[in-house]
């Protein structure tokens, strides 16, 4: 805990407690202890902005404005780091594996959903792959669907527009064919190309509530995400994640994240990727 004397604001255990448990039953999200202190510096920010004196008023206030301060709240708090061709092994057995079976199959269509893309690097690394791997790419029926619950993020992403900062490591060939730059800013920015955007959908979902998808999909991205969720909750998603694939999908989740044992429904292929294995 912060010492008393340091904070601005007074930040109880009882705030703590009662906002902790507010976004773990929205986004599955278990904030253990230590994460009083992520709490406390991240909502600090949103008390002061309001101008309120502590936080028990920001809970009157939260209860008075659910609606839209509750996307505050769960904005303020959630993690949302990621970064182009994250865990760059899931990438490549796209590009070895997934897309050479999809070209030989010869139905030209692929549907595909970065579940919890955060500000859209995922996404469009899985766009550049396609756009690399694909020789006529333009020619298929690509849809993917990117998801996240922090509106704020997605409206980030759904941009396409990046500091320099964020797009350090990505090699110079995909720079080139990808990105525009823009130098008419104070800081350079990069623009991701719009006929690679075309390929994305960005839309708000929270995982745990109901999902409008009807098409059966190829593949799922949904790394980093549960990592903080419990047990049972990851478990049922992974069920339903099995339900939207298609007979022989595939499930990417992030490095800490495997299924041990937790389902039945997937056989493990190495490094986190998971393929559908019951048949259905
Ligand atoms: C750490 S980021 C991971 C981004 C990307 N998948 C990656 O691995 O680089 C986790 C994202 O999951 C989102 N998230 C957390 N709980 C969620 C939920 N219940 N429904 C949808 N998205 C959620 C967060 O908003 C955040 O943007």
């Amino acid at each position: 805990m912060l010492p008393e004397q340091k904070k601005e604001f007074n930040f109880t255990r009882e705030d703590f407690d009662y906002l902790r448990k507010i976004v773990t039953e929205l986004t599955g999200i278990l904030a253990s202890e230590d994460k009083y202190t992520l709490y406390y510096s991240r909502l600090a920010r949103r008390v002061r902005r309001l101008g309120l004196k502590d936080f028990s008023e920001y809970r009157k206030y939260l209860d008075s404005n659910r609606d839209s301060e509750i996307i505050e709240l769960v904005n303020s708090v959630t993690t949302n780091l990621t970064s182009f061709f994250r865990e760059n092994h899931h990438f490549e057995f796209i590009r070895d594996h997934i897309l050479p079976d999809k070209i030989k199959q010869g139905d030209r269509k692929l549907r595909i959903w970065s579940a919890g893309c955060s500000t859209g690097e995922e996404p469009y690394s899985i766009a550049m792959t396609l756009a690399e791997t694909i020789p006529d790419y333009r020619q298929w029926d690509i849809q993917i669907l990117a998801t996240d619950l922090d509106s704020q993020v997605l409206r980030h992403a759904s941009t396409g527009v990046y500091d320099e900062s964020r797009i350090k490591g990505i090699e110079a060939i995909r720079l080139q064919r990808f990105f525009i730059r823009d130098n008419s800013q104070e800081h350079p920015q990069l623009n991701i190309q719009p006929e690679l955007q075309r390929l994305i959908t960005f839309k708000q979902l929270n995982l745990l509530h109901h999902w409008p998808i009807h098409d059966k999909i190829d593949f799922i991205f949904c790394r980093n995400v549960v990592i903080y969720f419990d047990k049972v909750t990851k478990d049922q998603l992974v069920d339903r994640f099995a339900d939207h694939l298609t007979g022989d999908g595939y499930l990417f989740m992030g490095h800490s994240e495997s299924l041990f044992r937790s389902s039945e429904r997937f056989k493990l292929l190495g490094q986190t990727i998971y393929q559908k294995s019951d048949g259905s």
